[in-house]
């Protein structure tokens, strides 16, 4: 009897299967399910069979039964699952291909970044090392090292964000570095001659924001020191850098300038790429636009850290990142760069 109730219940497994895999629409899967599944289907009839087998094989078929159940459901499932899915293989050749694919909205560098990275690169052709340095600065390396002792009115020039204050202890107080120039000491500290270093890094100023001024921005330091290295050396260097960023036909001048770690030294302009010197809003009138400050290094910051000046000779130079990128943009605002504004950053994501 048993026997024959598992064949029945095998019998009824192939037909079920078969069937199902016919079902070409909701109405005929709808049919399959009331059939095989349903209160009345041919399940739930074997399963009332059950009560009239002898009393210890009834165990043994009603899990038979309901196994066979389970699995028709199962398969029943992944079916209408499958048959009512999007992108079920059926409904392929029903896409639009002329459709306009979606828009993924894509992220870019910012362009302090890239302008950063591009003068980086010139330099980085040129034999320099790129290297990084502390925001939060002692004292001792933003001025004093730098020819700017304690109280000489050159600090004027750097208004700064201290973070301690001047102590009685002779303990050097932090302060957010005002320039990079700090890293000229630290690389001539740690480091031999020669050395060709470029130092891109925030420098920080307390100072009242407007359309040319931040209190945060972008330096880019540059450091050589070696035996023999002349004046020469420094307008080579920076006028190759000019052509490299801002054409090959662009001219330099150099004028005489003040910073009291260098000596002679100078601020750099280069001739006008928008109007070729002849004058214009981007140059303001003059033919020339200034872009760095630069010198040779001071005996006295050599001394300081221990080199000979009559044996080691330098330069170094140092220019506003967003400078360059607002000149080479034509962007007329520096407060752009630190107001994320995504119509004015989505400019540069080409
Ligand atoms: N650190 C100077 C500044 O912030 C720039 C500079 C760097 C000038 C190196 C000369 C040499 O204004």
């Amino acid at each position: 009897m048993s026997e024959k109730f598992n064949i029945q219940i095998e019998k009824l497994n192939i037909e079920a299967i078969d069937l199902l895999n016919k079902c070409e629409n909701e109405e005929a899967f709808e049919d399959w399910r009331v059939n095989f599944l349903g209160r009345r289907g041919k399940i739930s009839l074997l399963l009332k069979e059950i009560p009239n087998l002898p009393v210890e094989e009834r165990g043994n078929a009603g899990s038979k039964a309901n196994e066979s159940k389970k699995m028709l459901q199962d398969l029943y499932d992944t079916k209408i699952e499958k048959s009512s899915a999007p992108n079920s293989s059926d409904k392929i050749d029903h896409f639009d291909v002329t459709l306009p694919s979606r828009h993924l909205p894509k992220g870019s560098y910012h362009p302090t970044t890239k302008v950063v990275r591009e003068i980086s690169d010139a330099f980085y052709n040129m034999g320099f090392q790129i290297i990084d340095g502390p925001e939060v600065e002692q004292d001792t390396y933003n001025f004093q090292k730098l020819n700017i002792p304690v109280h000489h009115p050159a600090r004027d020039m750097w208004n700064s964000l201290w973070i301690d204050k001047l102590s009685d202890s002779g303990e050097t107080p932090l302060l957010l570095r005002t320039h990079t120039s700090p890293m000229q000491i630290r690389i001539l500290e740690k480091h031999n001659p020669p050395i060709r270093v470029l130092v891109p890094g925030k420098a920080y100023r307390y100072e009242a924001t407007d359309a040319t001024h931040e209190w945060q921005f972008f330096q880019i330091e540059g450091l050589v020191i070696d035996e023999n290295i002349t004046f020469a050396n420094l307008k080579g260097t920076l006028e190759e850098f000019a052509q490299r960023i801002f054409g090959k036909t662009r001219k330099a001048r150099f004028r005489c300038d003040f910073f009291p770690f260098v000596e002679p030294g100078a601020e750099m302009s280069i001739d006008c790429f928008k109007c070729e010197g002849s004058g214009c809003r981007v140059c303001g009138e003059s033919g020339w636009i200034e872009i760095l400050g630069a010198g040779m290094v001071h005996p006295e910051v050599l001394k300081g850290v221990g080199y000979d000046p009559n044996k080691y000779s330098g330069f170094a130079f140092g220019m506003g990142a967003e400078r360059i990128a607002m000149l080479k943009h034509g962007i007329d605002d520096i407060r752009n760069f630190y107001s994320n504004d995504l119509r004015f950053l989505n400019q540069f994501s080409y």
